[in-house]
């Protein structure tokens, strides 16, 4: 990195022309080496159950501690066993963003379900929301009367009413309404027919630079007040005021809140490290890959591109993943299959044919390329876990 008086640099031959603060680069300078076994088929995701538990365990003391409910999103792993974990460990049920999510969940015996996502209950989804509300306790987002509406016809001939909570968009500026507004479209869920319990937000903006995690999670605890305060004016009762998103999750942890909902923290990621949100050694997920040409000088060519690490990058971060073994290292380029990673003059740089550990910018999508898990402890291999809602984003 090439850093400036303003704190600010670049990394040179990435063609992802990030400007990138030097704090962040000083933090993933430090992400710890993983222990992985040798002789796995590459490209492969190597979770270390150690750290997997530890972050389980972290986000799960922490909001005991402040008698805040944790419900994780799902869509992070995708896997029925790191969510046995995770309810194991004392959360109180998963978030999805799917049906297809809640379905397989459902199936696995998960059936306190969030659907945290205004679902558009048209054709086959409206059959088969009825189906899943029929055998789990199931919570479904809206943030429109039209939406409800649909919801409402879809559970129409259900022998029990659908719970709701109106999304409030706190500073993402994606899905939600105004607090102002939730009112209104509470009304409408009530007249339609749908239990409405409560308000949820994500704090998505906390994405954008270390600097906006603190500013995003306070929009989401003074917001969800708001929007609170008026669902009891309009005569609701207010059961769910929920939270949620990894670098918020703890910053908002407080009064009014009573539920967060963060996914990635099971794992931790590039991004998340570099926002400081998750600890440099707390990265429970690498990809495991092999270094397949050296012959561009000033570069190494690992198996795992686009396919395997996906383009997810934040505007603030510079490359598309991480080499703890090697941290002057960056990922710089990615094909389909190939992965060029960029190494600055003097620096080492691994061999042909040695296997590295990767540390993805953005793990959630990541997973999604997979069919299974490789999970051991110290570096050595126990089982592979499938990724059971892989591909289920219906
Ligand atoms: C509605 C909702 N809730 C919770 C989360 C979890 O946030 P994170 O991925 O930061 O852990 C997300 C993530 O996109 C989300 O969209």
């Amino acid at each position: 990195v090439t850093g400036s008086a303003a704190g600010t640099g670049s990394i040179a031959g990435s063609d992802s022309a990030a400007t990138v603060d030097t704090a962040t680069c000083g933090r993933l300078r430090r992400l710890a080496v993983p222990r992985f076994p040798a002789g796995l088929a590459t490209p492969c995701l190597y979770v270390d159950l150690d750290v997997l538990d530890r972050n389980i365990a972290a986000m799960q003391a922490t909001m005991d501690a402040r008698g805040i409910a944790l419900r994780p999103h799902v869509k992070t792993h995708k896997s029925v066993a790191i969510a046995r974990r995770q309810l194991a460990a004392g959360a109180a049920g998963v978030t999805v963003g799917t049906l297809g999510e809640a379905e397989v969940m459902a199936d696995a015996g998960i059936t306190d379900l969030f659907v945290a996502y205004p679902v558009w209950a048209a054709g086959p989804k409206a059959k088969r929301l009825a189906a899943l509300h029929a055998r789990a306790q199931v919570i479904v987002g809206i943030d429109s009367a039209a939406g409800a509406r649909g919801l409402a016809a879809a559970v129409a001939r259900s022998a029990t009413s659908l719970r709701v909570a109106v999304e409030i968009d706190s500073g993402q500026h994606r899905t939600g309404v105004t607090f102002d507004a939730a009112a209104g479209v509470a009304v409408a869920a009530r007249d339609a027919g749908l239990e409405v319990i409560g308000v949820f937000t994500h704090g998505g903006h906390g994405y954008a630079s270390g600097a906006d995690r603190s500013t995003a999670a306070s929009d989401e605890v003074r917001l969800l007040g708001e929007a609170a305060a008026r669902l009891g004016a309009a005569g609701f009762t207010v059961s769910l005021i929920s939270a949620g998103s990894s670098p918020t999750a703890v910053l908002s942890a407080v009064a009014p809140v009573n539920e967060e909902r963060p996914g990635t923290y099971v794992f931790w990621d590039r991004q998340m490290v570099g926002l400081g949100a998750g600890e440099p050694d707390a990265v429970a997920l690498v990809v495991l890959s092999t270094v397949v040409s050296a012959a561009v000088p000033g570069q190494v060519v690992l198996d795992a591109g686009a396919k395997t690490l996906t383009k997810d990058r934040p505007a603030w971060l510079d490359g598309f993943g991480a080499l703890p073994a090697y941290p002057s290292a960056t990922v710089s380029r990615v094909y389909d299959y190939h992965a060029v990673v960029w190494i600055p003059p003097g620096t080492p740089a691994p061999a042909l044919g040695e296997v590295v550990a990767v540390v993805p910018n953005h793990v959630c999508p990541v997973v999604n390329q997979f069919d299974e898990l490789v999970v051991g402890r110290a570096g050595v291999a126990l089982e592979r876990w499938p990724v059971d809602a892989r591909g289920r984003s219906d």
